[in-house]
């Protein structure tokens, strides 16, 4: 039995890997602690709440007196860092809270876990550090070993914050380990994204903003197989140690697009090619083989199964995302895509 904080846990990953958590490890006490910045929904977390092993608690990891006071009060014994500014597209309009949260919040934590005591620090980090591959070279794919380098506000944020955290175990002896997965989809998902995004523009009859001719690759996971991952990791994996998480399905972003369109029923005249985001990553691509071999992770979704079951939740649980859509995020939409032409 243990304690664990759950940090970002308000958000679309965070709140699948509390559940998945609740499933798997009823025995262990949950605290999630979360800023509940335009991300966060304490909605998403209202099957939990009254759950007598779990509890909320919302405040900014880069609050440091918060932080000391939390973990004096509570001693956890595993901390999980999913908390971030997670949109690429935010961050290049916008850098500095994505250093203040993902950078000086990560630190924040590490100092809190150093001071009290931890058995365990992991990091929810991203393939995005290692910055993109060719479209040319499909025989390239990122290991463990693969350099940093970073493309976006975001993902450098991401990669200072893995740098500290390989800097607190090999000057601290803090017992961390990082995982860096692809791109992620399932239920919660922030309108914002991809896939959620297209989804609701599609039910609704409105464009399809597409980036440049949609040629980008992108490596998609089902978020409950990444929560599978970081739950082995947590459990089984050797301190010190980075995790790639991925599975080895590789789709274009058209590709997406025209496939989610079909299964609403939707014409493809909806989709509008529309300005490239500025340094767009061209591929992303993880291999697994470590996580594999060392831990016997595999994804268990099939895209094809993922997505139907995406698209299916999103068209059961509409007031989720229409209470977002219809709130502050039509600035943010208009700001974002009104005048891309
Ligand atoms: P999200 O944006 O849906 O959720 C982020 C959560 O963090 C929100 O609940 C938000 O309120 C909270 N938060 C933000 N700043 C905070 C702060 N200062 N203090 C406390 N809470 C704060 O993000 P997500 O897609 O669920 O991503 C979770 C993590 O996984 C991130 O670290 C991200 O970098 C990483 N990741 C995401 C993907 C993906 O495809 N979405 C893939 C790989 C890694
Ligand atoms: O690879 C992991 C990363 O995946 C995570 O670290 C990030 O937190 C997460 O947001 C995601 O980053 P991406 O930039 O890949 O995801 P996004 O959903 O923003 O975009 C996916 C692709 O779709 C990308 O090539 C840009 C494109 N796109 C996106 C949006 C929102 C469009 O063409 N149109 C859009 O409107």
């Amino acid at each position: 039995m243990s304690k664990m904080i759950v940090t970002g846990g308000a958000g679309f990953i965070g709140s699948n890997f509390i559940f998945y958590q609740r499933a798997h490890h009823p025995e262990d006490e949950l605290i999630c602690v979360d800023k509940l910045t335009y991300a966060g929904n304490l909605e998403t977390l209202a099957p939990v709440m009254d759950d007598p092993k779990f509890q909320f608690v919302r405040a900014d990891i880069a609050d440091r007196a918060a932080m000391d006071a939390l973990f004096e009060r509570e001693k956890p014994d595993v901390v999980v860092n999913f908390a971030a500014e997670s949109h690429v597209d935010r961050s290049i309009e916008n850098p500095a809270i994505f250093l203040e949260t993902n950078v000086l919040g990560t630190q924040v934590l590490l100092d809190a876990c150093r001071k009290y005591g931890i058995g365990r620090y992991h990091q929810v980090s991203t393939d995005e550090v290692y910055g993109d591959l060719p479209l040319d070279r499909p025989d390239l794919f990122f290991t463990e070993r693969t350099p940093l380098h970073t493309s976006s506000p975001y993902s450098a944020s991401k990669a200072s914050a893995d740098l500290l955290c390989n800097a607190y175990q090999r000057t601290y002896g803090l017992p961390i380990t990082i995982s860096r997965c692809s791109n992620n989809y399932g239920p919660y998902q922030f309108p914002e994204k991809l896939i959620p995004l297209m989804i609701a523009n599609a039910l609704a009859d409105k464009p399809l903003p597409v980036y440049g001719q949609g040629l980008n690759v992108r490596d998609w996971l089902y978020v409950e197989d990444h929560c599978a991952a970081i739950d082995l990791i947590l459990r089984q994996g050797q301190v010190g140690q980075t995790y790639n998480i991925g599975g080895h399905n590789e789709m274009r972003n058209i590709d997406i697009v025209k496939l989610i369109l079909q299964q609403l029923g939707k014409p493809e005249s909806l989709i509008t090619y529309v300005t490239d985001r500025k340094g767009h990553d061209m591929r992303y691509a993880i291999d697994p083989t470590f996580i594999h071999d060392e831990l016997g992770w595999l994804p268990q979704t099939k895209f094809a199964d993922g997505i139907r079951k995406t698209i299916q939740w999103y068209l059961d649980n509409r007031p989720w995302w229409e209470n977002i859509i219809n709130g502050d995020y039509q600035t943010y939409y208009e700001r974002m895509y009104g005048h891309r032409g």
